[in-house]
């Protein structure tokens, strides 16, 4: 196995290039199976779950290569519905699959993701609403077995809870269903719009793209005519590599970024001290004089994402003062805090609260990889730690981050991926 030796104490300098989304990569691969031609996507990141996905579809018929971060994909020719366990167990995100394979085929089976590192993770909003479609739907054996033998009907749903994956498995069911759909509650991830604006371009009506509340006109069952699309930009990946800056007292420049995508955390770096600096695609972050404490709390987009609440925790046990923490969108997303603990953080947990004490004198250790957030904030710590940081149980990071200890390097750090 793998793991990441990465030597504290260097300044980074220098521009780094932001990848793909992958939240926006993989229902963009699963919207592949509402095509009725041949697909060509670009700016894909190369990432695990980006090649899992692939994997699931070509086992359902599909045909694809990915070279040079460009995807060539023909799913018209998917003649299975069954997407099973051996790969959905790898990755959460396959369930993207069950909306476009009901939608198409009438029936369909897919494997139960089960739980993950960050929490239950339950999927009731997905299967509500697509029985609100008129699917007829049973759990066999650990697979969601679905029926719709006459076609998915447009149905007005409103999500308990805003769920992203949930809302674009549906929006891609309603694209092909009988009738038109209103969604209230929908996810307003930039993820979930560029679902929608391809959908969009691909002639299916849509009124109320980038708000809560959607009007879909379904297809009728007919295979969409999409266009080719290039993915949006990784907000995620690009956090990450702000803190990486903020963290280490340096200037970078993050390219191929959309900095509309990240208001939330990049005015809360300004609040903690930070100066940025912003072009259309382009993102700088200056040292800051003084790192200030922070209040955090986690919520849907426009709000601040639980996908950089590890990173952040990261750089407030660097700030000078008490930091707090709230993650409220999944239980057990503080898997990150024992192991920063060991690196020297100050970190108490009550509930879904965590309080930082700062400014903690970090030391390396050895420490291990969680889930796939959890992990880069261990990098981030280990940036700034004194010696040298190895970080155990790396495949959590390759599901998400492309190319990751090339970028880290170009930028100055002192990173190497080593066999144990
Ligand atoms: C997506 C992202 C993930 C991010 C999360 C929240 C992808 C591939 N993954 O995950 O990186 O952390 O959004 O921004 O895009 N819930 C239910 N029932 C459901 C569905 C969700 O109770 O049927 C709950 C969840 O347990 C959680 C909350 O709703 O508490 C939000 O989860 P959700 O938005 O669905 O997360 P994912 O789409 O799985």
């Amino acid at each position: 196995m793998h793991y990441l030796a990465i030597q504290g104490k260097q300044k980074l300098s220098g521009s780094v290039s932001i990848s793909g989304a992958k939240n926006a990569a993989l229902p963009l691969l699963a919207l592949t199976l509402l095509s009725s031609r041949k697909l060509t996507i670009t700016n894909i990141p190369e990432v695990a779950d980006v090649k899992t996905l692939l994997q699931l579809l070509t086992n359902l018929g599909a045909t694809s290569t990915c070279n040079n971060n460009t995807v060539e994909i023909d799913s018209t020719t998917v003649n299975s519905a069954c997407a099973n366990y051996d790969i959905v167990r790898k990755m959460r995100a396959s369930i993207l699959t069950l909306g476009p394979l009901l939608a198409r085929f009438g029936h369909c089976e897919v494997s139960l993701p089960g739980g993950c590192a960050i929490g239950q993770r339950p999927i009731d909003l997905h299967l509500k609403a697509l029985e609100q479609m008129g699917a007829v739907i049973e759990i066999k054996q650990g697979y969601v077995v679905a029926k719709a033998p006459k076609g998915l009907k447009g149905a007005t749903i409103i999500f308990d809870k805003v769920t992203v994956t949930g809302s674009e498995n549906i929006i891609m069911a309603a694209a092909l269903a009988h009738g038109s759909s209103k969604l209230v509650n929908v996810a307003k991830e930039p993820e979930v719009v560029q679902v929608c604006e391809i959908l969009a371009d691909a002639g299916v009506k849509i009124e109320g793209i980038g708000t809560s509340q959607l009007i879909i006109a379904g297809s009728g069952g007919k295979l969409l005519d999409i266009p080719d699309f290039k993915v949006i930009p990784d907000r995620i990946e690009a956090g990450t590599y702000l803190c990486a800056g903020a963290i280490t007292k340096s200037k970078i420049t993050l390219t191929n970024v959309n900095p509309k995508h990240l208001e939330a955390v990049t005015l809360k770096l300004e609040q903690m001290g930070f100066k940025i600096d912003e072009t259309r695609d382009t993102l700088t972050i200056h040292p800051g004089e003084k790192q200030l404490p922070s209040d955090i709390e986690t919520s849907e987009y426009p709000g601040f994402p639980t996908d950089l609440q590890a990173q952040f925790m990261a750089l407030c046990t660097q700030a000078k003062g008490t930091s707090i923490i709230d993650e409220r969108l999944f239980e057990n997303r503080f898997m990150h805090v024992s192991e920063l603990s060991r690196m020297g953080a100050n970190i108490k947990l009550k509930g879904h609260s965590a309080t930082v004490e700062g400014k903690a004198k970090l030391n390396a250790a050895d420490v291990m990889a969680t889930d796939l957030r959890a992990s880069s904030a261990l990098i981030l710590a280990a940036l700034v730690a004194d010696g040298t940081t190895k970080i155990h149980r790396i495949y959590h990071l390759d599901r998400g981050y492309e190319n990751l200890e090339g970028k880290f390097s170009k930028l100055g750090a002192q990173i190497k991926r080593l066999e144990e």
